[in-house]
């Protein structure tokens, strides 16, 4: 398979939802440029309207004009926030720090998910939840004036550390999150750009108590986690090379490009610039002879979910490679040990579950069957990547659920790709 072309990825998932959400809270009206226009966006743009926000149909250019932080109004409805956890951890620390009572809604694989590490540290700022026993959705948060807080990250988490600040914004409080491994720091930066004070320091986060929240204009850069399957796709080609335009290189979300940069791909970065807040740049890729690594707990924040993505490539590497100190993986859309160890097997690759991980051992042998996404958007997309290797086949049961995340992306595989 060769690899050729330019690619522009859709917007970044966690700025996206981000967006929605200071602009809701802003005084004044934000622009938005180029959001992703994805399932989960949409159930964030759906759960503010629920909460009387205006937030206009999703557009590639589009205004929201804010109610400011104690704008939003009880709910006639429960918030349906579908597939989407940034949705539901962020939206209720929002919630919990407003004067209503919500119930929150989602599919399946959204109501298995734990809730918990959202509802303590909400409860311990003077929130009152209601969570089924097995601790996922239906959850209902009866909201209001909430006091300070210090928290010490049980897990590390930007949508616990993110729903914690929100709470802390929207009360007016002072609230503090100190975490041992650093995770993406997108909210702390969109929150800053927007006047509020906020404070970073080595391990931790602390926002101070604030009356209002500045409009402003965002423009979307490109998702470095959805960049990364096309990293990954040139990296395991025979030829060629790819340029990614504008993706977002935020430090604390390209620990993907690091470790294929470890495994022998090379990986240029040009054009670097600062916009809006965040870095951004263009990434050329070309094939390498990959080779295994290892991944442990501190590397895990910065490429979380690119971990099956990476398992995935780790079959076309020589030798072996270790994942570990990432059991935050069993907790995602799917159980993506579990699954992505499962789906290698059922191709014909050597893996295994470790506890907090897996072990994958490259070879050269082609990669044949069908596999099962459990409906998780990243799992479809990174044995989607697997099965254009040449020599491979692979089926995959739901290419639908992309829409999650990257709605475009079995097109854009199909364009800078022949055999
Ligand atoms: C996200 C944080 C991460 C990530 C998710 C998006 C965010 O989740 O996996 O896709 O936008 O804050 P955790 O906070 O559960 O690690």
């Amino acid at each position: 398979m060769k690899v050729f072309g330019t690619l522009r990825v859709p917007g970044d998932k966690s700025i996206s939802h981000r967006a929605l959400i200071l602009g809701a809270l802003s005084d004044g009206a934000s622009r938005v440029t180029g959001i992703l226009e994805s399932a989960d966006v949409h159930s964030t743009a759906g759960v503010l309207r629920a909460l009387g926000a205006d937030v206009p149909e999703l557009a590639s250019d589009f205004v929201i004009r804010g109610r400011g932080l104690r704008g939003l109004t009880q709910p006639s409805r429960e918030l349906d926030c579908g597939n989407s956890g940034t949705t539901t951890r962020l939206m209720a620390g929002v919630v919990a720090a407003s004067a209503v009572d919500a119930t929150f809604i989602g599919d399946a694989s959204l109501s298995r998910r734990p809730m918990g590490r959202v509802a303590r540290p909400l409860e311990a700022m003077g929130a009152r939840f209601e969570l089924p026993s097995h601790g996922g959705l239906p959850m209902t948060i009866h909201g209001g004036q909430l006091h300070n807080l210090v928290w010490n990250s049980e897990v590390a988490s930007a949508q616990v550390k993110s729903a914690i600040l929100l709470a802390g914004l929207v009360s007016g409080v002072r609230a503090r999150v100190i975490e041992k491994n650093k995770t993406r720091d997108h909210t702390e930066r969109m929150l800053e750009a927007r006047g509020a004070a906020v404070e970073v320091d080595d391990g931790s986060v602390t926002i101070e108590p604030h009356s209002s929240l500045r409009a402003l204009d965002t423009a979307v850069p490109g998702d470095p986690s959805s960049a990364a399957f096309f990293a990954g796709l040139a990296a395991i080609a025979d030829d060629g090379e790819l340029r990614l335009e504008g993706v977002c290189v935020n430090e604390t979300r390209i620990g993907f490009l690091e470790q294929l940069r470890r495994m022998g791909a090379t990986v240029l970065e040009t054009n670097r610039r600062l916009e809006g807040g965040e870095w951004v740049a263009d990434l050329v890729i070309s094939p390498g002879e990959l080779c295994g690594g290892s991944v442990a707990e501190h590397d895990v924040p910065s490429m979380v979910d690119e971990l099956p993505l990476l398992a995935c490539l780790a079959t076309r590497a020589a030798g072996e490679t270790i994942i570990t100190g990432a059991s935050e993986l069993r907790v995602k859309e799917s159980d993506r040990i579990a699954a992505t160890v499962a789906n290698l097997r059922a191709v014909g690759a050597a893996a295994d579950e470790l506890p907090d991980g897996m072990r994958i051992q490259g070879s050269a042998r082609p990669l044949r069957g069908r596999i099962v996404t459990h409906g998780d958007h990243r799992l479809a997309m990174a044995f989607g990547i697997l099965g254009a290797a040449t020599g491979n086949a692979i089926e995959i049961d739901d290419p639908e659920c992309v829409t999650v995340s990257y709605p475009g992306f079995w097109r854009d595989l199909a364009r800078v790709t022949s055999q």
